[in-house]
């Protein structure tokens, strides 16, 4: 599975983005080891903090059907390299290793890599609480 194709995925999902508040329609695809690939979009509330952003909602979709294992995830906003906020970065951290890729994609051709090691060093995790 190339970066491309990932991207592509993100930005048919971006389309079911529900973000009438921000008007700032997000897409993730998230890659799993398997080959199968989640999406999610952010799903906005006029309570706004119940917003939940397009990375946790691929996430979690693919947790709730037995996934575990990820390789990479691809997100699109609008015209910019989307970097992931702290809430999913964390969320991130709690299920992929610090190699997992993150690609901040305009589109398909225009896009970059870092690793969750590389966006969120210092992370707190299980290791902390013992
Ligand atoms: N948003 C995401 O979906 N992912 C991010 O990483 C950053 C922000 C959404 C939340 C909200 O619906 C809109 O973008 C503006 O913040």
């Amino acid at each position: 599975m190339g970066e491309k194709e990932l991207i592509l995925k993100a930005v048919e999902a971006q389309k079911n983005s529900y973000s009438p508040y921000s008007d700032f329609p997000v897409g993730a695809a998230l890659l799993c080891s398997t080959g199968e690939i989640f999406t999610g979009v952010n799903v906005e509330n006029v309570s706004f903090g119940l917003t939940n952003c397009a990375e946790r909602t691929a996430i979690f979709k693919a947790i709730s059907e037995g996934k575990r294992n990820f390789e990479a995830i691809a997100i699109v906003g609008k015209d910019t390299y989307l970097s992931p906020c702290g809430a999913c970065r964390q969320v991130m951290a709690e299920f992929c290793d610090k190699d997992f890729r993150v690609i901040f994609a305009k589109n398909e051709n225009d896009y970059i890599i870092k690793t969750l090691g590389e966006i969120l060093p210092f992370s707190f995790s299980e290791e902390d609480m013992k």
